[in-house]
């Protein structure tokens, strides 16, 4: 057939892919024809609107730096982001549950002797943070890692402030041969995603708010294991039910409790308000033969 209608075009293009020879591609790419045409279908996408889409995907192409990553946050607010990290890392309960990485996280932090202060000269209320990472079973895992980054207590990542060049409330801790980890920082405080680009004009055109709950962020891994990309949550936050990107887990929500000035746990005074916070982070053997981790693009 030369020619296609509305509906014979789906089968007209998926056909196409017929010569090939990765099956994964095909399939992705034969059900994203499916879906896409299905979507411009039901809607009864006009011309204009067509056109609007691909200005918006340009612009969001164009705000990509090498410090930006528009795209990814078009995934993460309409729960792309979350949807593939919860499908290729169900909550069954062997690991930490895992959520979004977000567009803040920068590789190198210092490596840190357990109870070093990650948030020296930050903006936030200090806050001691401690736990254990442990196996399946329970038994500690010595020498884990925990790669750690947050916002300050305003709510901004180093990368945020102008003028800064340096990490602040950065940084790597390992674990002791009891699986415990233990390190000081602030209270991370709710905070909008970026919004001074498409995305952000996406979401007001939505009729929605960019928050999202305060959160400190980690990837917790040790040799062997799955590592995790993770948060903990402050339980007492705003948006823990509506966060902007869809990433909040009941799992990881955490009690901070709040103690008057006075000593902290690890025995220095604090002469402000201060919190603890305890958590645990149960990690997953390697499977042998895990998902397909292998790029499907050319
Ligand atoms: C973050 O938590 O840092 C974040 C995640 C997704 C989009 C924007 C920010
Ligand atoms: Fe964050």
């Amino acid at each position: 057939m030369r020619e296609f209608d509305e509906t014979s075009v789906t089968e007209a293009v998926i056909e196409r892919l017929s010569e090939c020879d990765d099956p994964r591609f095909k399939r992705i790419m034969s059900s994203l024809i499916a879906h896409v045409h299905d979507f411009i279908r039901d809607v009864n996408l006009t011309e204009p609107e067509w056109i609007t889409a691909i200005e918006f995907l340009t612009d969001v192409g164009r705000t990509c730096t090498d410090k930006r990553q528009e795209f990814i946050l078009l995934s993460d607010t309409l729960g792309v982001s979350v949807l593939v990290i919860t499908l290729n890392h169900p909550a069954d309960g062997g690991s930490a549950e895992s959520t979004v990485l977000g567009p803040f996280y920068w590789e190198g932090a210092p490596d840190l002797p357990r109870g070093s202060n990650l948030a020296e000269g930050v903006k936030g209320e200090p806050t001691f943070y401690s736990g254990r990472v442990l196996d399946e079973q329970g038994r500690p895992l010595e020498n884990a890692l925990l790669d750690i980054w947050s916002g300050d207590g305003d709510g901004n990542y180093d990368m945020q402030i102008p003028g800064e060049t340096g990490m602040r409330a950065r940084g790597r801790i390992r674990t002791d041969p009891e699986g415990r980890y233990w390190f000081r920082s602030i209270r991370p405080t709710f905070y909008p995603v970026p919004t001074d680009g498409p995305v952000g004009r996406m979401l007001r055109k939505m009729g929605r708010h960019p928050y999202r709950p305060g959160h400190i962020h980690m990837i917790v891994s040790a040799p062997g294991y799955s590592p995790v990309t993770t948060h903990l949550f402050v339980a007492e936050s705003q948006y823990l039910d509506s966060d902007a990107v869809f990433g909040m887990k009941e799992s990881l929500v955490a009690t901070f409790e709040r103690h008057a000035p006075g000593l902290a746990p690890d025995g220095e005074r604090v002469e402000t308000p201060f919190y603890t916070v305890s958590y645990d982070f149960p990690l997953r053997r390697v499977r042998e033969f895990g998902a397909n981790t292998a790029g499907v693009l050319p």
